[in-house]
């Protein structure tokens, strides 16, 4: 009799969602150097015993929480040192820290997080995807020597990811094909994209366009050329210079060197 008892009240809790995952909050994107919370928003059954919360990165065990211990949440792998362990997401003790407060983000935090939560009993878990949008540290338009009668437009960018699609157009005419290069350091990218063409017979204004389709990003850079000269870059750069200088020699004669 006890027997059977036993097997029904096991096959009833097994029958329900002993464990069960209300909600998970995942944000689609972040950008790069902001905080982010993920949580697991879960409920269990007063029967259940042993619960642990997990979370995972990828498939690896990053984040870990057993309420039933009086030990604090652990945060292993990437996110070792860059979770606020301290953060509760709910005042009730089996959820407290159900939640990873993420304080130092980065590109390489962009994958799938998994939420595990597990009794002796029964498990639930789900997943959902995070990207840390990093935008471009250096973006430029810019003109490069070429062969007599031909002028060539280089556009570059580097410290951005995910990888952007580039492109380049003139405002007068339709332009061949851009060479793209592109390459990964460090979690970022660094792209180019150069394009040869028939020498300008009057100004001409270039755009360059990134674009992130994953986070609906996009940037721009614009800049004319002008037929004959070299580089309209190397213009900016020499007034760059000679505007340093006179403030220096300004600075100089205010501080009575002379
Ligand atoms: C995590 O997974 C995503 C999606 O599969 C992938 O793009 C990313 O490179 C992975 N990140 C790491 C650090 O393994
Ligand atoms: C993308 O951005 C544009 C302009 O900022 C906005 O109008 C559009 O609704 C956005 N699309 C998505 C899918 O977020």
């Amino acid at each position: 009799m006890k027997v059977i008892l036993l097997v029904l009240v096991w096959v009833v809790t097994n029958l329900g969602d002993a464990v069960k995952i209300n909600k998970l909050r995942v944000p689609d994107i972040i950008k790069h150097g902001s905080q982010a919370i993920l949580d697991c928003d879960f409920t269990l059954d007063d029967s259940e015993t042993d619960l642990v919360v997990k979370w995972y990165f990828n498939k690896s065990l990053v984040y870990q929480w057993i309420p039933g211990t009086k030990n604090r949440p652990q945060s292993l792998g990437v996110l070792k040192d860059r979770v606020n362990l301290e953060y509760q997401a709910s005042p009730d003790a089996n959820s407290k820290h159900r939640a990873i407060h993420i304080v130092r983000t980065g590109p390489d935090l962009s994958g799938d997080y998994t939420c595990s939560v597990s009794t002796m009993e029964s498990e639930d878990r789900q997943t959902k995807g995070m990207l840390v949008l990093v935008s471009e540290k250096y973006f430029e338009l810019k003109r490069l020597k070429a062969d007599e009668g031909f002028i060539r437009v280089q556009c570059r960018a580097d410290g951005i990811y995910p990888a952007p699609l580039i492109s380049l157009h003139s405002q007068q005419r339709e332009i061949p094909e851009a060479a793209v290069e592109s390459r990964k350091l460090n979690h970022l990218y660094e792209i180019s994209a150069q394009v040869t063409m028939p020498e300008l017979e009057r100004p001409e204004e270039f755009s360059c366009k990134l674009h992130i389709p994953q986070a609906n990003y996009t940037t721009r850079r614009e800049t004319v050329f002008y037929p004959g000269l070299a580089s309209a870059t190397s213009n900016n750069y020499w007034l760059t210079i000679s505007m340093s200088l006179v403030s220096c020699i300004m600075g100089l004669h205010y501080l009575g060197v002379h």
